[in-house]
């Protein structure tokens, strides 16, 4: 696929304001800061297709990109962020399970978590998610340039170990926005997903 070809189809608030369900989305999950927006612009090789942010909780909308007709990445919200009120964080908690669980189109997941601190509960329970409905996911541990290779490595056999317990379709790999690392991971995952 072309993803440099990728545009901006719509946002939509929340999981009822999506487009119908038929063709194929893989969606971009993590906790806010992650880097989901950067990953998007570094695959798509578009500077501001996503917008990015230094302030956590930026996108607050379920932004859809389309690759071309039926081919859709989605940029979802991220989770965890401190500042939003506890009763907010527990809607979106719930509104992604219900998009994890009951989105047809949905063929994959990708979670981003940032490599220096991986694998927090909420990361789990989206790879948990996914896991139980048969979704294959994969992990990428960004900004990967924050960390010398030893520690990177170290991060990455952590993580690889502890998504095995999840006995499910999960690929872990170290990527960076900044150095382009892991990009070519992603593409080739994104193929064969988006080829079934
Ligand atoms: P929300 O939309 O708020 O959930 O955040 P997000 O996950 O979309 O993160 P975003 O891509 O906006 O990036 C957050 C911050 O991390 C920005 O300041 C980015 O410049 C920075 N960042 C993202 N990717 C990388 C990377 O690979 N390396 C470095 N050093 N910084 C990065
Ligand atoms: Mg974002």
């Amino acid at each position: 696929y072309n993803y440099h070809m990728t545009h901006f189809v719509m946002s939509a608030p929340d999981i009822r304001h999506l487009p119908t369900d038929t063709g194929i989305e893989v969606a971009f999950a993590g906790r806010s800061n992650a880097g989901k927006s950067s990953a998007l612009n570094t695959l798509t090789n578009q500077k501001s297709l996503a917008r990015t942010s230094k302030t956590p909780g930026r996108t607050q909308l379920i932004n859809l990109f389309e690759v071309e007709p039926e081919i859709r990445l989605v940029d979802l919200p991220g989770y965890g962020y401190a500042e939003v009120p506890e009763e907010m964080k527990r809607k979106w908690q719930r509104a992604l399970g219900e998009y994890l669980q009951k989105r047809h189109s949905l063929k994959g997941l990708v979670v981003l978590m940032d490599i220096r601190h991986p694998m927090k509960d909420l990361d789990q329970q989206m790879v948990q998610w996914a896991v139980g409905v048969d979704i294959p996911v994969l992990v990428l541990l960004t900004k990967s340039d924050k960390l010398a290779s030893g520690a990177c490595k170290a991060q990455l056999n952590q993580v690889r170990e502890a998504a095995a317990a999840f006995e499910g379709d999960i690929q872990v790999e170290a990527f960076s926005s900044l150095k382009k690392t892991g990009v070519d991971k992603l593409r080739l995952k994104l193929d064969s997903w988006f080829s079934e």
